[in-house]
Formats: structure tokens, sequence, C-alpha cells
């Protein structure tokens, strides 16, 4: 029953969290950094590395306390060591090494992609009862801000990827179109809350599907669509007014109808590719109310994370170190922070 102290620092969220057995959540802090990047509508590198260093060590300490797990009792330190801003990353990095060097416990490394992942497998509280596992081979999605991409998971440690965006994340195209309709950031929940309310069928968008057989996503032209929408098509006349409230409703509703249709079609495609047996979603996006309700369509069991644990979280980390510790996956202490993901595609 391994105790392990999760670091989670890749992009714009500072966190720690304590999971005993790679699944019971003991605690999960995240500082996030979302008022310092909302005037910027994005995730300014430089600003989050700072922010990163400021917020590490007191996080690290609330993580312990919430958990009321001193220092010796953990048998474990983890990272996110990849994919992210490097900035970022080498904050999380040099903390864990430090720690783990510090306390004498071994040091593991997590892809932060594959953590997003095994966020289904984390329990709601403390004391709640395990989710259910995946059975495998699982078809995987994650969809969050940095990444939208679809992986082949015959287990928690062999995942290959099989899909990805050529262009904006859906995470990202949610936060750009909620700029084009002067919504907060980030975008995403707001959207989502607003096309509760709309009309899907009001405003048809273009759902971008690159061919028949393909695993791939393109979310720019859908994204254009929306902005051309509502600032006109170069060379036209512009529209007399901006979309009153109503309309913004109908057109966040068309918008999520369209990137909820092509994520549920791609599932579809990847399940018959793989011949999986369930299907798992995970990062910021799989917290979307649209893309629960049309994924609940399924014919094959669809594993979500608590809400708390679609966006970046350490708990995710901590979790997954559990599974590369039972197989003796530790890492050295010159560890390297690296932006790219571990999992690529093999043909
Ligand atoms: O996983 P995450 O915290 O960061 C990355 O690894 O990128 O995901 C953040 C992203 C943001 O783009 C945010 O707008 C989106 O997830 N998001 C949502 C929802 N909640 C968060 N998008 C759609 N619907 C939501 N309910
Ligand atoms: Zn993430």
């Amino acid at each position: 029953m391994p105790t392990i102290l999760g670091i989670e620092s890749t992009c714009d969220e500072t966190a720690a969290s304590v999971v005993v057995d790679g699944v019971r959540v003991l605690s999960n802090v995240i500082a996030t950094q979302v008022e310092l990047h909302a005037r910027y509508r994005g995730v300014v590198p430089e600003i989050a590395s700072r922010a990163h260093i400021e917020n590490i060590l007191p996080v690290l300490r609330e993580g312990l306390r919430d958990a009321g797990i001193e220092l010796n009792q953990l048998d474990a330190v983890a990272v996110a060591h990849r994919p992210g801003l490097i900035g970022s990353l080498l904050v999380g990095v040099t903390a864990a090494k430090t720690l783990a060097w510090a306390i004498g416990k071994p040091l593991i490394a997590v892809d932060h992609v594959q953590a997003h992942l095994y966020s289904v497998m984390l329990t709601e509280t403390a004391d709640s009862p395990a989710p259910p596992s995946p059975k495998f081979p699982a078809v995987g999605l994650v969809c969050s801000g940095g990444h939208t991409a679809l992986y082949a998971v015959n287990s928690w440690r062999d995942v290959r990827l099989i899909g990805a965006t050529i262009d904006d994340a859906v995470g990202e195209a949610y936060d750009k179109v909620a700029a084009t309709l002067g919504l907060e950031y980030p975008g995403g929940p707001i959207i989502d809350r607003r096309a509760s309310n709309g009309d899907p069928k009001r405003f048809r968008f273009p759902r971008t599907r690159l061919g028949r057989e393909s695993l791939d996503f393109s979310f720019s032209g859908l994204k254009t669509a929306v902005l051309y929408h509502v600032k006109g098509v170069p060379g036209k006349p512009l529209r007399e007014a901006p979309p009153d409230e109503t309309e913004i409703d109908d057109i966040a509703a068309g918008f999520q109808a369209a990137c909820v249709d092509v994520l549920v079609e791609k599932i579809k495609r990847a399940i018959r590719e793989v011949g999986a047996k369930s299907v798992i979603v995970g990062g910021g996006v799989s917290a979307n109310r649209g893309l629960r309700a049309a994924l609940a369509g399924l014919h094959l069991p669809v594993h979500f994370p608590f809400v708390k644990y679609c966006t970046d979280n350490a708990a995710m980390c901590a979790g997954l170190a559990a599974v590369h510790l039972a197989n003796g996956e530790t890492a050295p202490l010159d560890l390297d922070a690296v932006t790219y993901s571990r999992i690529e595609r093999s043909e």
C-alpha cells in the first residue's frame, strides 16, 4: 500500500496530492493561476513559471498537511516531468528531485497525458469507494486546453497514440470562441453553461472529419467559422450589431454540438480500430456536460474522472506513479523536464 506524494506543474496549476495505493486520494491541493493569465486570455509561460516558484513550497506543505501525512511516511515522490511548458516543468521537477533526495525515497517520473487517462481511477474522497477499473483494450481520449488525442490503452503502462489534433486543441477552441463572444477566460465551463440554454440547431458550424478513416482532429476551421459569424466575413460588410444574449447562447450551443459530434465520431472510429471494451476520457474538456451526455449513448462503458480531476491536478500523477513503482520504474535524480509526451504514434 504505497503512500505517494505527487507534484504537478506542467502548465498553469501548481498542485500537490497524497494518494495511497494508487487510488485513494488523501489530499488534492491546486493553486490555480487563472487570474494571472485571464487578462491575456491564455497562459503566458514566463508568468506561469514565476508563479510556480512562489506557490510550490506552500502547496507541498498544504498537500501533506491536508493528508495528515509526515514526510517520513511517504514511500515515493512523483512528478509530471512531461509534456508541458519548460519553465513550469522545471519547478516541479526540481522540487520533486530535491525532496526525494532529502528523504531518501524513490523519485517517479510520470507523463502528464498518461496521468489524465489514469484520473478515472481516483476516489472522490479519502473514504469513498474506488471507481470501477476500465476493461482493456480501451480507447482513451485526452481533451484539454493543450491536448486533443486518442490512444489505444492496453494497460496503464501500454498506451499508444492513434490520433491527434493537427491544429488547435479542443479546449483552446473553447477558450478562443469564448473570447470572440466576449465571455470570460477560461471559456470552456462558460460555453458549456451557455450552450445548455441555447438552440444547437439555429446555427450549423462545420464538422472537420479529415477523411473517412482518420482519427486526427482539426478545430481551427470551426473556430474561424464562429469568428466570421460574430465579426463578419473579411471583404463583406460587417454585421451591424454584436450578438445579443440569446444569440450568444445559440452560438455556444451550435459550437458545442459541432465539437461533441466530432469527438464522438472519432471515438466510435477508434473503438472499431482498437476493438475496445471500454472508453476512458480525461482532461479539462472531459468535464463538459454535452460530451458526457453524448457519450452516455455509446454501447460500451465510458469512464470519466470526477469533475475535480478533469483539469490539471497532482492526484492523477501520484496515482499513476503507484503503477510505475509496482513495476520497479523509478527515475534517476538527474531526471529531465521534457516538453513533449512520451507516448508516440507507432505505425
Ligand atoms: O486539463 P486542463 O486543466 O489543462 C491542460 O492540460 O490543457 O484543461 C483546461 C481546458 C481549458 O481550455 C478549459 O476551457 C477547458 O479545459 N474546460 C472545458 C470545461 N471545463 C474546462 N471545456 C469545455 N467544457 C467544460 N465544462
Ligand atoms: Zn492537462
